[in-house]
C-alpha cells in the first residue's frame, strides 16, 4: 500500500517538516500544497532533486486544495508566524479562517488523520475537528511534543545525560500556560528528584521558565522556529503511519480524561495507525493538577475569544 502524507503550506515550518519527513523514510509519496503555487511546485522540485539521498519517495506539488483528501496523513502548517513578542494565541483569529476552510475541505472524501503543526495550535485543533467532523483521535495537534523534546534537551544539557535518558513531560497548552510534570520525570528509570545533586527549587523554575520562552527566544534571532518542529512532525507521521502506538504529547479534543471535555489540549496519548485513541491520565501532584486545569481554562477563553 503506498504510504501518502500531504503538507498544506509550504513555508518554514512546512518545508522543514517535508525534509525531516523525507529524511526519515516514512512515506512513499509526499505531495506539497500551498496557495501560493508557485512556491509548492518549486520546493517540490527542489526536495525531489534530492532524492538520491534519501529513502525512495516521490515529491510532488499539487495545485488544487481538495486533493490532498487522497492522503493518508495530512499536515496543516499553512498560516502566517509569530513576530517577535508576540503569543501563540495572538495569532488564533488569523489563522482560524484559514484552518476551518482547510477542515471544511477535508469534511468529505477523506478517511486519514490530519495532523495540526500551525499555531495556535491547540485552539486550531479544535477548529479544525469541529469544521471537519472528523472523530477527535484523527485530528492530533504537534502539541507539546516540541515542548517536550525541549524539556528533554534541556533536562540533559544540564545533567550532561543524552536526552534519551531522559524520559519527562510537557502537557497542557502548546504555550504560556504549559505543564512541567515534574513530579513523575525520570531518569533512566529513577525519579528526577531522587537524582543526585537535584535542587528543585531552583532547577525546576529555570528549566520551565526556559522551556516556555524557547520559541520566543529562537523567534527572535531568526525570524521563526522550524526546525525542532520539522523533526517532532516527521517522528509523528512515523509513529502515524507505522503504527507504532507510541505514547506522545499530542494535543487534541479531549473527552474526559483528566476531566477534561470539550477543549483540546496535550496529554499523554497511544499514537497508532488509528490515530490518537487512547489518552493516557498522566500521574500528578496537586499542583501539577491545578496548572493542567488552569491551562484548560485559558484555551477555552481563547476560543471563546473567537466566537464573539
Ligand atoms: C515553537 O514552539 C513557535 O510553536 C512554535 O517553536
Amino acid at each position: 500500500m503506498t504510504r501518502r502524507i500531504a503538507i498544506i503550506g509550504t513555508g518554514w515550518v512546512g518545508t522543514s517538516v517535508a525534509m525531516a519527513t523525507l529524511q526519515a523514510g516514512v512515506a512513499d509519496e509526499l505531495w506539497l500544497h500551498d496557495a501560493r503555487s508557485a512556491i509548492a511546485e518549486g520546493e517540490a522540485m527542489d526536495l525531489a532533486h534530492g532524492a538520491a539521498f534519501y529513502p525512495p519517495c516521490r515529491v510532488r506539488a499539487v495545485a488544487e486544495l481538495a486533493e490532498v483528501r487522497a492522503c493518508d496523513v495530512v499536515v496543516v502548517a499553512a498560516g502566517r508566524n509569530g513576530k517577535p513578542g508576540e503569543s501563540r494565541l495572538d495569532l488564533l483569529r488569523d489563522n482560524a479562517r484559514l484552518i476551518a476552510e482547510i477542515g471544511r475541505t477535508l469534511a468529505s472524501g477523506f478517511d486519514g488523520t490530519v495532523v495540526l503543526v500551525t499555531n495556535p495550535v491547540d485552539v486550531l485543533t479544535q477548529v479544525m475537528t469541529e469544521a471537519s467532523g472528523l472523530p477527535p483521535s484523527r485530528v492530533l495537534g504537534t502539541g507539546t511534543m516540541l515542548d517536550t523534546a525541549r524539556l528533554r534537551q534541556m533536562l540533559g544539557a544540564e545533567l550532561r545525560l543524552d536526552t534519551h535518558s531522559i524520559h519527562a513531560q510537557v502537557i497542557g497548552e502548546h504555550g504560556d500556560s504549559e505543564v512541567v510534570l515534574w513530579s513523575g520525570a525520570r531518569v533512566g528509570g529513577m525519579p528526577l528528584r531522587q537524582w543526585q545533586g537535584w535542587d528543585a527549587a531552583t532547577l525546576e523554575p529555570r528549566i520551565a521558565h526556559d522551556v516556555r520562552r524557547a520559541a520566543y527566544e529562537v523567534i527572535q534571532r531568526k525570524g521563526a522556529t522550524n526546525h525542532a518542529i520539522g523533526l517532532v512532525t516527521a517522528n509523528l507521521l512515523g509513529t502515524l503511519l507505522r503504527g507504532e502506538r507510541r505514547l506522545l504529547t499530542v494535543s487534541r479534543l479531549q473527552s474526559g480524561a483528566c476531566a477534561l471535555q470539550g477543549v483540546a489540549l496535550s496529554l499523554p496519548t497511544v499514537v497508532s495507525a488509528a490515530g490518537g485513541t487512547e489518552v493516557i491520565e498522566p500521574a500528578m501532584d496537586e499542583a501539577e493538577r491545578a496548572a493542567l486545569q488552569a491551562s484548560a481554562e485559558v484555551l477555552r477563553r481563547a476560543l471563546g475569544t473567537l466566537a464573539g
